[in-house]
């Protein structure tokens, strides 16, 4: 009997997306579901470790036959969990739902090198950059050998006595291969896969997508918004409070480029505008900030299976200066966007139109999007 815990309960913190990493989808399914099925024409038992909250969410993603438990504070708190799960098994694979393209291949190869009786075993692929240590101060210390170091990936088997007694005591580390090598086991290294990459952040999925082979469709959508100038208003644009000039008239915040950005993105997708996910119909959004705005929407259109590949935003009026702040602007979209790449653009018009002549300001975005599917 073999048996297999799928580490899933992490909150993706620096994917930056409004959901968990293991519910972001990737193709035609989630993380977490490529990773359960090519484990499970492998091992008998699964056990899925689950952020708390999400754990009725995932029951209903990967079905009855495997068990879904709630997750801990820390990975190694999470396969403790897992582990209590499981009755009996010969072997134990520890797996991580963000490696979610690791074959299934792989995964009987970490069985086939248990079979012959190693009581550890971890796939690993050689590091290809030049290594250094580099000092506080921002100088190398010295350089690093590379040859025998490597990257080591999940699945990882165990001996289900030896990952029982790894994890007795409350130890941590980034994977159950270093507790196991701490508590003196011998860990065997077999050979990796490029596919079974981590995927931490939205660059790393973009570069998954690549592995599936599927022809990646890419759509693109424009959003326009302008707003008049309003006295005794507040300015928010892109993202950014600017405190010595003349705020616009509106609703909202009045943030025209991150209203043009949202629309873009839902053209793009063709999930609606604005207007229809954040009108009038849903009193909860009045006033919200362009930045609030931009997370629902991300939010809105990952459910609907789309990932970002570039946002650009041209802003149209004679002031206020976007140069001095374009750096803080970008950074401030690109994280409400869960670390899209973001582009910020200026103009003014020649004195000619309503931003011209100094009425308001307007935005015009543009959206590249990657459909997961
Ligand atoms: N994990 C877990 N329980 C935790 C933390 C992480 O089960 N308390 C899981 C994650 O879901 C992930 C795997 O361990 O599949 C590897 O962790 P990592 O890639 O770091 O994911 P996150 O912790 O979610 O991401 P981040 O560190 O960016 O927040
Ligand atoms: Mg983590």
């Amino acid at each position: 009997m073999i048996a297999a815990i799928v580490a899933a309960a992490g909150s993706g913190e620096r994917f930056g997306a409004p959901i968990p990493k293991a519910l972001i989808q990737l193709g035609d399914r989630t993380l977490l579901e490529h990773a359960v099925s090519s484990l499970s024409a492998v091992v008998d038992q699964i056990v899925v470790t689950a952020p708390a909250g999400f754990e009725d969410q995932i029951r209903a993603l990967v079905g009855n036959a495997v068990t879904v438990v709630t997750g801990g504070a820390t990975r190694s708190d999470s396969v403790r969990v897992g582990l209590a799960a499981i009755d009996n098994a010969e072997f134990v694979l520890v797996h991580d739902a963000a490696r979610a393209l690791a074959t299934r291949e792989l995964a009987a190869s970490v069985v086939a090198a248990l079979k012959a009786g190693d009581v550890a075993v971890v796939p690993a692929l050689p590091v290809v950059d030049t290594l250094q240590n580099v000092g506080a101060d921002g100088y190398v210390v010295n350089a690093v050998d590379r040859s025998s170091l490597r990257r080591i990936q999940t699945p990882q088997g165990f001996s289900f006595s030896v990952l029982n007694a790894i994890h007795q005591g409350a130890q941590d580390a980034t994977d159950d291969s270093t507790l196991a090598l701490n508590a003196g086991h011998k860990v065997r290294v077999i050979a990796g896969e490029e596919r079974a990459l981590k995927i931490t952040t939205p660059s790393d999925l973009a570069t998954a997508l690549t592995f599936l082979g599927d022809a990646t469709t890419f759509s693109t959508g424009v959003g326009v918004d302008a707003h008049a100038f309003g006295q005794g208003r507040e300015l928010w644009l892109a993202g950014l409070h600017w405190p010595d000039e003349v705020g616009v008239d509106g609703h909202s915040d009045g943030d025209v480029a991150s209203h043009a950005i949202c629309d873009a993105l839902f053209a793009a997708t063709g999930l609606g505008d604005l207007g229809s996910n954040f009108g009038t119909s849903r009193p909860e959004y009045a006033g919200a900030s362009g930045v609030t705005l931009l997370k629902e929407t991300l939010a809105i259109i990952t459910k609907g299976g789309y990932s970002i590949s570039h946002v650009s935003v041209q802003i149209i009026g004679n002031r206020p200066r976007i140069g001095a702040r374009r750096a803080e602007a970008i950074a401030t979209l690109s994280q409400a966007l869960g670390g899209a790449e973001v582009a910020i653009l200026a103009t003014t018009t020649d004195g000619m139109g309503l931003t011209g002549e100094g009425k308001g300001i307007a935005a015009i975005a543009s959206a590249l999007v990657i459909k997961n599917a």
